[in-house]
């Protein structure tokens, strides 16, 4: 079989209509819209509609994103769902999409959860699958409703966290050199207890006391948190770019994961790249965790910020914790 590209021919984002300001966080809990905006760069966030699911979301999403690639339902064979807060714990929200989007029940769907940082795994997963030549067009979605899975009294995280769900489809070409041009994926497995949700697993399945003491929820240290993400996404950037002999000037948009505008300020500094080459948008949205950089990707190429030729460089952190990078050419 002759090597092949795999590109992205569509993009598609969907953000929920009700929209929380840091004004109204404060009936909620002690905090202010000084100190959000200061230590986050948020100003709003998008909270899902009572009923309305993290599939509902993805499934917008990807609508979108089909018509942006002038494809059909009917063209998908493989479907990746990023997600750390599918509808239910089994089975997969690939498998809920794939119902609701009316996708061949010979498609091949599944979940990756790779918290924050899920989006580019499942990127990776899906190119892989599609250069195998055994997959012809795949959806990567990357969709949370974190609204679900935050402590709407813990101030430390409700503050930081939004809905919402991006979606790209992807396929092959035989021009080399174009599209997913690589990755740096990885992992520090001992930082587990910096982000997690401590309760509800297999191994501490819910209880009446811990749904009382809302260790179901996520929590999170952030000061930690903060350092290594910022450690992590630097070098994940740095080993991508010198993988492929590239400066980081030569890179013409950054899309970082939108945790928190500081931390991507840092990532700035670190590559000593200006402000004006990453995508910002966490003023907005939050942190949508595993749909932040497909939001992020489809709002910057409907703006027009990326063209033929451009070299894309996608990086993030999450929970596990996990961090990657990708390099797209377009
Ligand atoms: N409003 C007002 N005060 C607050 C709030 C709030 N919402 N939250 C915390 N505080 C207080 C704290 O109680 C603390 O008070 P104290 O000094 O009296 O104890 C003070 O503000 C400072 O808190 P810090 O935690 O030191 O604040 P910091 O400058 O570190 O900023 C933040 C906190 C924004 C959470 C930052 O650490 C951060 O962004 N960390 C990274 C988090 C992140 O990106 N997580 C996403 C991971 S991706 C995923 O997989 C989900």
């Amino acid at each position: 079989m002759p090597p092949c590209s795999t590109v992205i021919l569509g993009t598609g984002a969907y953000a929920p209509e009700r929209i929380l300001t840091n004004a109204g966080l404060t009936d909620m809990v002690d905090t202010s819209d000084e100190w959000i905006v200061t230590r986050s760069g948020i100003r709003e966030r998008r909270i899902a509609a009572p009923g309305e699911t993290t599939s509902d979301m993805g499934v917008q999403a990807a609508r979108r994103a089909l018509d942006d690639a002038g494809l059909a339902p009917a063209d998908i064979d493989l479907l990746v769902v990023a997600t750390m807060a599918p509808d239910l714990p089994m089975p997969a929200a690939a498998c809920i999409v794939q119902h609701k989007l009316g996708l061949p029940t010979t498609a091949a769907c599944f979940d990756v959860n790779a918290a924050c940082t899920g989006f580019v795994y499942a990127l990776d997963v899906a190119c892989a699958m599609l250069s195998s030549g055994r997959y012809r067009k795949a959806l990567v979605i990357g969709a949370e409703k974190l609204s679900s899975i935050v402590d709407w009294s813990d101030r430390a995280t409700c503050v930081l966290f939004g809905d919402g769900a991006g979606a790209v489809v992807i396929g092959t070409s035989p021009q080399p050199a174009i599209g997913l041009l690589g990755t740096r994926l990885g992992t520090f497995g001992d930082s587990v207890d910096l982000l997690c949700i401590p309760n509800g697993g297999s191994n501490t399945p819910a209880t009446p006391e811990s749904i009382a003491a809302g260790s179901h929820f996520i929590k999170m240290k952030g000061k930690e948190v903060f350092k290594l993400a910022v450690r992590v996404m630097d070098e994940a950037a740095r080993d991508i770019l010198e993988q492929h002999q590239l400066r980081a000037d030569q890179i013409s948009l950054v899309i970082p994961h939108q945790a928190n505008l500081r931390i991507i300020e840092a990532i700035s500094d670190y590559l000593e790249l200006p402000m004006d080459r990453f995508f910002v948008n966490v003023d907005r949205y939050g942190n949508t965790s595993a749909a932040s950089i497909p939001i992020a990707l489809d709002e910057a190429r409907r703006a027009g910020r990326i063209k033929p030729g451009d070299l894309t460089l996608l990086v993030a952190f999450g929970a596990g914790l996990t961090y990657g990078s990708a390099l797209i050419r377009w």
